[in-house]
C-alpha cells in the first residue's frame, strides 16, 4: 500500500515537473505591480467601454495604454482642416481615471490615412505644411497628456531602403527630421519616438534605420526612442537576432519600446494544431523578451507593450488570413503560458 501510495506520489511529481517549468501565476501579483517600467497594451476604445473582462485585465494588469488605432490619421483628421478628438479623448478620459500612461501612436504611416491625404495633390511645400498642421494640431491637442509619441511608423524597407510612401514621394527624405521637428515644437515634454517592425529581424534594416536617426540626434534633431515592434514567431527571429538589435540601439543611447509585442505560432498560413508545447514555448519566449528588455541600462527603458489582451482581438489572424494565438490571454480571457513568461521574466 505505501509502495502503491509512493508510486503514485513519484508519477504525479514527474508529470508536474515535465509538463512546464513556469509557475503557474495564481497569486494576486500583477504584471504592471511587479515592474519598475511601464507595461502596456494597445486597447480598442470600443472594447473598453463593451467587454468588461478585457477591461478589468487592461486596469488590472497594464500601467500604460497605446491606442490600437484610434490615434491614427485616419482616425483624428478624416477631412482635410475636419479634426476628430470625441473618441480618442474618451480614451484619454479613461487613462487619466485609471492612472495610465499614453503611448501616442502614430503620427505619421503608410497605412489607415484618410483617403484626402492619399489623393493630396500640392507642390512640396504644400506637402511640408499639410504634414506640420496634422502632427501640431494632434500633438498640441492632447498636450502633456500623452508621454511620449509614435513620431513615424515603417519609414524603411527590410533592405534598409527608404519606403516610397507618400510622405517620401511628394517631400524628399527630410520628411522624417521634419516631423520630428514639427512634433517637438508643439510639444518640447513629450518623448518622440520612430516605431518600425523586423528591426531585430533584419540587419540592413537595423543598420538603416540606426544610421539614419544616429545622424539626426547628432544634428540635434529631437529624435528620444526606437520602438521595435516585436511581432515575432515561437522560433523566428533568433534569440541572438533580438539580443543584438536591442544592444547595437541602446549602445546609442536611445530609449527603446518594446512596442507592439505578439508571438505568432503559426508560420505557414493554413490550419495549424495548438499543442500545449507551442503555448509553453511561447511563454519561454515571452520570458527572453522581459529578460532581453531587462539588459538595456535602466535610464533607456522605455516599456514593454504588447499588441491586444487576448487572442480573440488580435490583429493577426484578419490581417495575414491564419489561424493564430499570439497573445498573452485565450479567447475566454483567462491567462495563458505566455502571461506567466511575461511575470517570470519580471521576477526574474
Ligand atoms: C493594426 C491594428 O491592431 C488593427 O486593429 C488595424 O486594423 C491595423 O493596424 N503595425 C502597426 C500597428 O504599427 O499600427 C498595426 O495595428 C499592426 C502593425
Amino acid at each position: 500500500m505505501k509502495i502503491q501510495k509512493s508510486l503514485i506520489f513519484l508519477f504525479f511529481f514527474v508529470i508536474s515537473c515535465t509538463k512546464n517549468d513556469i509557475p503557474t501565476c495564481d497569486d494576486d501579483m500583477t504584471l504592471f505591480s511587479l515592474a519598475d517600467f511601464p507595461i502596456g497594451v494597445a486597447v480598442s476604445p470600443f472594447e473598453l467601454e463593451e467587454n468588461s473582462a478585457y477591461r478589468q485585465i487592461v486596469v488590472e494588469q497594464f500601467n500604460s495604454i497605446t491606442p490600437g488605432s484610434t490615434f491614427k490619421p485616419d482616425a483624428l483628421q478624416p477631412n482635410e482642416n475636419d479634426f476628430s478628438f470625441e473618441v480618442a479623448d474618451s480614451l484619454v478620459a479613461f487613462a487619466n481615471q485609471n492612472g495610465k500612461w499614453i503611448h501616442g501612436h502614430t503620427l505619421l504611416w503608410h497605412n489607415q490615412l484618410p483617403s484626402w491625404m492619399n489623393s493630396f495633390s500640392g507642390d512640396k511645400q504644400q506637402w511640408i505644411d499639410m504634414m506640420e498642421t496634422h502632427i501640431k494640431m494632434v500633438v498640441s491637442h492632447f498636450g502633456n497628456q500623452v508621454e511620449s509619441w509614435d513620431v513615424i511608423n515603417e519609414a524603411f524597407e527590410d533592405n534598409g531602403d527608404f519606403r516610397e510612401n507618400i510622405w517620401y514621394q511628394n517631400i524628399g527624405k527630410e520628411y522624417l527630421k521634419l516631423a520630428f521637428e514639427f512634433a517637438h515644437e508643439a510639444n518640447p515634454n513629450t518623448l518622440l519616438f520612430y516605431n518600425d517592425y523586423s528591426i531585430a529581424a533584419k540587419a540592413k534594416k537595423c543598420e538603416a534605420i540606426l544610421n539614419h536617426f544616429k545622424t539626426l540626434k547628432n544634428e540635434g534633431i529631437p529624435v528620444h526612442g526606437i520602438d521595435l515592434q516585436l511581432h515575432i514567431y515561437n522560433s523566428t527571429p533568433s534569440d541572438n537576432s533580438i539580443k543584438n538589435a536591442v544592444e547595437a540601439i541602446a549602445d546609442e543611447g536611445f530609449l527603446i519600446h518594446f512596442s507592439e509585442i505578439d508571438i505568432s505560432l503559426n508560420l505557414v498560413t493554413d490550419n495549424m494544431r495548438l499543442t500545449d508545447n507551442k503555448l509553453q514555448k511561447q511563454g519561454q519566449r515571452m520570458q527572453f523578451l522581459v529578460d532581453v528588455f531587462q539588459t538595456i541600462p535602466q535610464s533607456q527603458q522605455h516599456g514593454i507593450t504588447i499588441w491586444g489582451i487576448s487572442d480573440l482581438d488580435s490583429w493577426i489572424p484578419s490581417f495575414f488570413g491564419r489561424e493564430d494565438y499570439p497573445l498573452m490571454y485565450d479567447n475566454e480571457y483567462h491567462p495563458k503560458p505566455m502571461y506567466c513568461g511575461f511575470r517570470e521574466g519580471l521576477l526574474n
